[in-house]
């Protein structure tokens, strides 16, 4: 038996819980949103798919608590996404207040649920969830590594014009422009794919995929759905099932990388627990610099939380 709530029906969040039911590997999948009828409406739509796409996942939609009661894994997309001329860090002062009172309310009727973060700005808000939680670090991360590899992945798909399931990749650091994609770590079905694009053509790539997010919300006046809502819906996916999965996730470094008291974005196999291992890559000293970089702007925005005074 296994039970994922999904708080907040928006664009995200609605595309989790669809994707997620097509996989068919929960029984119950809660909607919660504020805009109650909102989440109804949506879970309802996908229960309705369900005889068309042949799943058997109930979903459901609310905007009480009770109702996620027992869920085993908590994916929080609850808050404002991006509109353009922001970046993730100026949603901080509404997401915050958010993040944590949904994390409270969830826990009271969940404690043992792993909880999944995806409301930006995504480090410092997964770092809120942690605090306000009170779990162990194997069960609070966010979601953030697959989707920007995944958009590093179609970008190089079309440049190779080979499947983007041929490509493979990681990726660190924080989810925003100080991002780190690893070349070095990329592969095109096992070919380093510094021997198949050009240093300056992959720098391009590198620097697209590190403003991927904002392309997106310049393009539609608002941030992405299906790949984050899929790349969410693969995390659950791969605890649910246990599968041992190495995916980057954003999780709480504790001497990893050398960095200590911060959530930032690294290798880690998930499984039915929640993170089982952080994978530490041996960088170089280049590399080592760009995540420092990275850590150093995630902690500032972390600062603007702590001042929050909110838990
Ligand atoms: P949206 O505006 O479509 O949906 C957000 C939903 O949250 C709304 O339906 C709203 O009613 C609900 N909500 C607000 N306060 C709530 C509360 N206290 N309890 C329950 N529900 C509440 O936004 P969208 O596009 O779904 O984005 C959601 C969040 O995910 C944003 O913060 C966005 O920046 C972030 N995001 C993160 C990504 C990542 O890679 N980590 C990728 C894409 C979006
Ligand atoms: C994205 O990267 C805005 O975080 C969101 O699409």
């Amino acid at each position: 038996m296994s039970k994922v709530t999904v708080v907040g029906a928006g664009n995200v969040g609605a595309t989790v819980a669809n994707v997620l039911a097509h996989q068919d590997i929960a029984e119950d999948i809660v909607l919660l949103d504020i805009q109650g009828d909102l989440a109804r409406g949506k879970a309802l739509d996908s229960w309705q798919q369900a005889s068309i796409d042949h799943y058997s996942t109930r979903i459901v939609g609310t905007d009480d608590y009770a109702d996620t009661k027992g869920s085993d894994i908590v994916i929080i997309t609850a808050g404002i996404p991006r509109k353009p001329g922001m970046s993730r860090d100026d949603l901080i002062s509404t997401n915050a207040k958010i993040v944590t009172s949904v994390t409270e309310s969830a826990l009271k009727y969940s404690p043992d649920a792993i909880i999944i973060v995806v409301s930006n700005p995504l480090d410092v808000m997964t770092y809120a969830a942690f605090k306000s939680s009170g779990l162990p670090k194997e069960k609070v991360f966010g979601m953030a590594g697959i989707l920007d590899t995944a958009r590093f992945r179609a970008f190089l798909s079309t440049e190779v014009d080979v499947s983007p399931k041929d490509i493979q990749t990681i990726l660190l650091g924080g989810h925003g422009d100080t991002m780190v994609p690893l070349p070095r770590y990329t592969t095109v079905a096992g070919i380093p794919v510094t021997e198949l694009v050009a240093e300056e053509r992959l720098n391009e790539i590198v620097e697209r995929t590190k403003k991927g997010g904002g392309e997106l919300v310049q393009l539609m006046g608002t941030s992405a759905w299906y790949a984050p809502g899929a790349a969410a819906a693969q995390m659950a996916s791969a605890i649910l099932r246990n599968e041992n999965r190495i995916f980057p996730c954003c999780v709480y470094l504790e001497g990893e990388y050398g960095m200590n008291d911060i959530f930032l974005g690294v290798p880690v196999q998930l499984g039915r627990n929640g993170i089982k291992r952080i994978i530490e890559l041996k960088l170089n000293d280049a590399e080592m610099e760009l995540l420092k970089t990275s850590a150093h702007h995630v902690r500032s925005v972390m600062e603007v939380f702590d001042n929050m005074n909110l838990v």
